[in-house]
């Protein structure tokens, strides 16, 4: 006893001082799955002349209501969170954030509170900058003060955007905001937009281990725009990528490649399912951007798929590895639970077509690191059936249709 005592000391003489610098909130052990406003509704502040694109406190409470009813919470969607413009432009008189007065008129706590009733999580938005990239308020210089307030109104999830500032201070601000964060002892996912403005607006490379240590979640590349090219783009972004960012992602740190489009009739079928599939391998943050309503019937269904779903939030949170079998076809294989034994996991293997013309392809899983002796299991995820038992010596073939994905996931036997 006296000697664990003893260890215990020295190792909190040892670790403390490092260990408080670092983010270590324990949260987002999945990837965080919900909703936010920016891709669709952006800065959606003109209610009057657009009444069904309004960035108010009906929007957010329906989204609420939505993932309640319609069995997006189930599914594992939770967050609901609030980008830019949601405030006023101005601080009060202790320099405190205030929620626009005519479209939150109950203010941030009422919302929180009511998502929080529901089951679900509230997430909310500020900039690293004196303003936020829409020139509202931002937090520079009211760190502690802006950490407080979202403690206080119940924010359990909080973006911080990295327009307008300098390189060196990216480098410090997300850090320091995290500790003001932490200060307040409120439990906050935090989603960091500085690796992005490190490599695409001050053209460097960022800096993943420190980032990985300061924050839950971070953005790597540009916002996703509502049409195909840009999905495809992000794909592209990812698997030439994938050496870089994969080593720092995993249960609480994830690399973001932002939002999914369903909801606004910018993707066919086809291109939906190559979209959200890549995101589940990957195991990146799902967070939809839409007006809930439109969401198609397919879509929904997608959506819910919880064969899919138990991919993209396995525990183990691997990044899925990209392999080019063809020069618009890439395979996306992600080791996985359940295991047999501690030595075999099952896997996933997503064939990925982008091109316009289908594919016949041939792999081989051995090539890709399974190695079960006894063989595996081969299930088709879309179609939902047992497609047949492979050795290690079988190959698979299947014809990959344009724009579409073919997802197996392999169940060792
Ligand atoms: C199978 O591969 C995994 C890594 O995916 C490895 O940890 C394990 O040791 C391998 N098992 C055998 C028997 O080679
Ligand atoms: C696949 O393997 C399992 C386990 O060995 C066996 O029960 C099943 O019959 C096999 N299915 C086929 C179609 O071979
Ligand atoms: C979509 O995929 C289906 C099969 O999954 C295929 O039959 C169809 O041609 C594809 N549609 C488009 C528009 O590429």
């Amino acid at each position: 006893m006296l000697r664990l005592h003893v260890l215990d000391i020295v190792f909190l003489v040892i670790l403390l001082p490092e260990n408080v610098k670092l983010l270590k909130n324990g949260l987002a052990l999945t990837p965080p799955m919900g909703w936010m406003s920016w891709g669709y509704y952006m800065c959606a502040v003109n209610c009057d002349n657009y009444p069904d694109k309004c960035l108010n406190e009906n929007l957010i409470l329906s989204v609420a209501d939505t993932f309640y009813h319609d069995g997006y919470q189930e599914a594992g969607f939770e967050y609901i969170i609030i980008d830019d413009c949601w405030s006023e432009k101005e601080r009060d008189e202790n320099g405190k954030l205030v929620p626009d007065k005519k479209r939150f008129p109950n203010g941030m706590k009422y919302i929180a509170d009511y998502i929080h009733t529901r089951g679900l999580k509230f997430g909310m938005y500020t900039n690293i900058a004196e303003i936020t990239c829409m020139k509202y308020p931002g937090s520079q210089y009211f760190f502690d003060i802006d950490a407080q307030t979202f403690a206080d109104w119940g924010v359990d999830y909080l973006k911080v955007d990295g327009c307008f500032v300098k390189e060196d201070y990216l480098n410090t601000g997300y850090i320091d905001l995290g500790q003001e964060l932490k200060k307040t002892a409120k439990d906050m996912v935090y989603s960091c937009s500085w690796p992005y403005y490190i490599q695409f607006i001050h053209k460097k490379m960022p800096d993943y281990q420190k980032i990985a240590k300061h924050c839950n979640m971070w953005r790597n590349y540009h916002d996703v725009q509502l049409h195909w090219p840009a999905v495809k783009a992000i794909i592209n972004h990812y698997k030439n990528e994938y050496d870089r960012i994969s080593p720092y992602h995993g249960p609480g740190q994830w690399n973001d490649p932002d939002m999914i489009i369903f909801g606004t009739g910018a993707l066919n079928e086809n291109q939906s399912r190559v979209h959200y599939t890549v995101y589940l391998m990957l195991s990146a943050p799902i967070l939809l951007s839409c007006d809930m309503n439109k969401i198609t019937t397919f879509e929904k269904k997608l959506l819910q798929n919880l064969d899919l779903i138990a991919i993209g939030q396995d525990p183990l949170g691997i990044m899925a590895k990209p392999y080019q079998l063809e020069q618009l076809v890439i395979l996306w294989v992600k080791p996985h639970l359940p295991m047999k034994g501690d030595r075999f996991h099952s896997f996933s293997f997503a064939i990925v077509n982008l091109d316009t013309e289908q594919h016949l392809i041939s792999i081989y899983p051995v090539v890709y690191g399974v190695n079960s002796t006894d063989g595996y299991s081969v299930m088709d995820v879309f179609a939902n059936t047992f497609r047949k038992n492979v050795t290690l010596k079988d190959y698979i073939q299947v014809v990959v249709p344009a724009e579409d994905v073919i997802l197996y996931t392999l169940f060792p036997l």
